[in-house]
Parts: structure tokens; sequence; C-alpha cells
């Protein structure tokens, strides 16, 4: 098959079943148009886990597993880490451009002026236990979101779209914040106008009314660079999730709160935490020979979190920067010796050398070393997860807004493949008796 061809013929027994038109990307493989297979034919594809199937058309991000690549709007991840600043690359992400200077300035305005909650949203922590995991929390007080602003949730205004937009990057931060106050019994800091994004949140999540906080400026731009690395990565699950249920015409808040559960588990963002305490459980490089044979153990569910990714078959693009934002960090922190760091280098080289890992090409990903960075920037492990839905939510509603603005988009209803008990009767012992 190549991208010069239009269609595809199903031929069976020498008779072709139905002509499927190919279209190819910009970049990447042609997708064949399955729509209108279970009409011509009554058949329907069968593909678990979406190995196989582009489920949109999107302009928003790209990823070549095989070599390594990762684009925004055709950027390559490691210039967009180098040159700018995480609130450029939510304006790539959202806008399609880098910004100038000036709607730059409005875009960076905009967002600080909408950084804070409607006091009414504090009520809803006080509905929570203290001890309540915070993705618990931000998938119930971000869908609250939904509940206050009635008048711009109209999903077919553009203007509507983008403020929602504005609305979730600016508050998801400070809802964060609020779960980690919350949890530790501490007051919530409002934000700060004066401050930049990343610096408001850190400053929200350890300021209190009886300390001044001043952030590190090594620590701020390892944060914005992990919220970089986090922005986007195309038809991953949670923006799947995101992208399904506004399938149906549900507003944004909703989905990015449905976005949020799905990144939650640990097979997608709750593998950062999971990293952590993976090593903690290790706790020392003596014993990461005996984790890495239950890894390889088939009757084993352990897995080694932060290896191993659907789409990269090579090193992931955004671990290779997160490991150099990593040794700036416990550079500047003076950990290098963090028994930690030490004890997820010492399993890093192992993993890479051992035979098992490099057949299945399972190279450490993003989660392995933001996992360490958050922990040295004194996040508490329960938090990672919330930190990578901060960063991923300008990619959830990027996503969501493309795909409302697409007129080919229509409700997403997958088919299946029926494995119950075909027809039968309800035993004549079982029938209710009027
Ligand atoms: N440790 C040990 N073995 C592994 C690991 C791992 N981390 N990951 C995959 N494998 C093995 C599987 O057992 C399987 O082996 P087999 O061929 O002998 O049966 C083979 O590698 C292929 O694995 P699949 O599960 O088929 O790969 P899939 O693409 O479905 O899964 C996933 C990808 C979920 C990321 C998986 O590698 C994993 O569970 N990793 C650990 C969790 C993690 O780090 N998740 C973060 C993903 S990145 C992100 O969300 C930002």
């Amino acid at each position: 098959m190549t991208s010069k061809r239009q269609k595809l013929s199903l031929v069976a027994e020498a008779q072709t079943l139905c002509e499927l038109p190919l279209y190819p990307g910009t970049l990447g493989p042609d997708v064949i148009d399955v729509q209108a297979l279970y009409q011509a034919t009554g058949l329907f594809t069968y593909d678990p886990g979406f190995s196989s199937t582009a489920s949109c058309r999107s302009a928003i991000t790209y990823i070549d597993g095989d070599a390594g690549v990762l684009l925004y709007r055709g950027y390559p991840i490691e210039q967009l880490a180098e040159h700018c600043r995480f609130l450029e690359v939510c304006y790539l992400i959202l806008h399609g451009e880098l910004p100038d200077p000036d709607p730059l300035r409005a875009f960076e305005r905009n967002i600080t002026l909408h950084t804070m909650v409607h006091d009414q949203l504090s009520n809803f922590f006080k509905g929570f236990r203290r001890d309540a995991h915070p993705m618990a929390i931000l998938v119930g007080v971000v869908g609250a979101l939904s509940a206050f602003y009635h008048e711009a949730l109209d999903i077919r205004s553009g203007r509507d779209r983008e403020m929602s937009a504005i609305r979730l990057i600016a508050k998801v931060p400070t809802i964060v914040a609020m779960c980690h106050k919350y949890s530790t019994g501490m007051p919530f800091m409002y934000p700060q106008n004066r401050l930049g994004y990343v610096e408001n949140f850190l400053y929200m999540m350890h300021a209190t009314p009886c300390d001044e906080y001043r952030p590190n400026p090594v620590l701020v731009n390892a944060l914005d660079r992990i919220l970089i690395l986090h922005a986007d990565h195309e038809q991953n699950a949670s923006t799947s999730t995101v992208r399904l249920s506004g399938s149906s015409g549900a507003n944004p808040y909703a989905c990015v709160s449905a976005g949020i559960a799905c990144l939650w588990g640990a097979a997608h963002g709750g593998a950062n935490e999971s990293v952590l305490n993976m090593l903690e459980e290790i706790g020392d490089v003596s014993r990461i020979p005996a984790y890495i044979a239950r890894a390889k153990d088939r009757n084993d569910p352990f897995r080694l979190m932060g290896f191993g990714h659907r789409v990269y078959k090579n090193y992931d693009p955004r671990a290779r920067l997160m490991r150099s934002t990593c040794h700036e960090v416990l550079n500047e922190l003076d950990l290098h010796d963090d028994r930690l760091f030490a004890l997820a280098l010492e399993l890093e080289r192992i993993a890479l050398e051992d035979d098992y890992f490099i057949g299945r090409k399972l190279y450490p990903n993003v989660d392995f070393y933001s996992g360490i960075v958050l922990h040295a920037l004194g996040i508490p492990t329960k938090l990672f997860t919330a930190l990578f839905a901060m960063g991923r939510t300008v990619g959830w509603i990027a996503h969501w807004a493309e795909m409302i603005s697409d007129p080919e988009h229509r409700i997403g209803r997958p088919r299946q493949l029926y494995t119950g008990p075909a027809r039968r009767d309800v035993p004549a012992g079982h029938r209710r008796t009027r």
C-alpha cells in the first residue's frame, strides 16, 4: 500500500467486496477509511487497544515511536523544551502557531486573571476526607467547574470554547495546590497575579500565610519543562477519553474530568507515582536483581514502573530531556547522592543491558525521571499524577476543541465482537408468577 493509491480493494474468493479509501497524512502511515465496511460487507474491524486504528484526524501532535520523534504542531519537543516557556507551548497547541510577543503577553495575562477559583468551590473540598487521593478530589472538583460557568458553556461557540480552555489551564494548578493544602490541613493560598504560571503554582503549594516563599529559578525551569513535556501526546488513553466523552456534546469541564480519571491509572499517568513507590519498595541497589527477575517472570504481575510505552519502541525523547533536567535539579539541590536517584540510575543501567528489556524495546519513559524530579522539588508523591494532569490539560482541551470544530465529528460509538450466550429463554422455574 502506498499513499499514491487512492483506494484499497477488499477481495474475497476473487470477488471485490468493497473499495476502501486511503488517506495520507502529512507524516506517518496512511489510513484506510473503513466507515463503509459494515454496510458493504456486514463485517466489523477488531482492534482492542486500538493498535492499528486512527480514531480521528488531528493536526496537533505527531509521534514516530520507532524513531523517538515527538512534534507539537510540527515543532520538535527538544526545541520547544529548550527555547519556549510552558504558556508559549500552550498557545502553540491551542492556536497552531507560536505567538508573537504581544499575543503572548495578552494570553499570559488572560490566564493569570483566571487563576482564582470561585470561592464557593472551596466548599467542595470539605466533603472529602483529608487523606483522600488528590486525583479523586481533582476528578470531582474539575468536573464541578461546569456548575459555575453557565454563561460560557455553548460548545458550538468558538468564544466559549476559548474561554473554557483559558479557565481550565488557569484553574487546574490552583485546584491541584488546594488538594495539597487540604490534605496537609493548611489554609488555601490565593494565586498571586505578580507571579508567572509555574512560580505561582509553587507559591500556592509551598507558601503559608506566615511564611514568604521565593521559588528557586532552577526549580521553576524544571517544573516548566515537565509541563511542556506532558502538554500533549496525541490520541493517548486520557485524550481519547476526553474526545469520546465530548463526542456526545458533554461540556469541557466534565470531559476533562473524565480525562483526569483515565490518567490516574498506573498504566498511564499514575506511573510517575508508581515509580517512586517502586523505588521506595526496592529500597537498596542490592535488591534490584530480584525485582528485575520479578519483572521478567510471566507468572508475576509486577512490572518495572516507568519502563515501556505503547508507542515508543525507542528511547522516549521526553525521557531524554527529563533525564538532563533531573541532573540539573539534583546538582542545584546538591542531591546527587540521593538514595532514590542512585537506585533509579542503577535500575536504568541494568534494564538497558538486559536482553528481556532490549528484545521488547522497553526503554525508560518520561515518568521514570519526572517522578524523581518532582520528588526533589518537594512535591508529595501522591500529587505527582495531578501535576501530569496540570501539564496535559492544554492537550485535552485542544483535542476537545479540535473535535468539536471537525465537520466529520459524530458521537463515538465503537462496535464489538459479541462472545456471550446466543439467544435463550428464561427457564420456566425462573418465571415470575403474577
Ligand atoms: N516491565 C516488565 N515487562 C514489561 C513492561 C514493564 N514495565 N512493559 C511491558 N512489558 C512486557 C510485557 O510483559 C510483554 O511481554 P511478553 O511479550 O513476554 O508478553 C511485552 O513487554 C509487551 O508489553 P505490552 O503490555 O503488550 O505493551 P503495551 O504497549 O500494551 O503496554 C505499557 C505499554 C502499559 C506502558 C507497559 O509497558 C507498562 O505497563 N509499563 C509500566 C507502566 C508505565 O510506566 N506506564 C507509563 C506509560 S507512559 C505515560 O503514560 C506517560
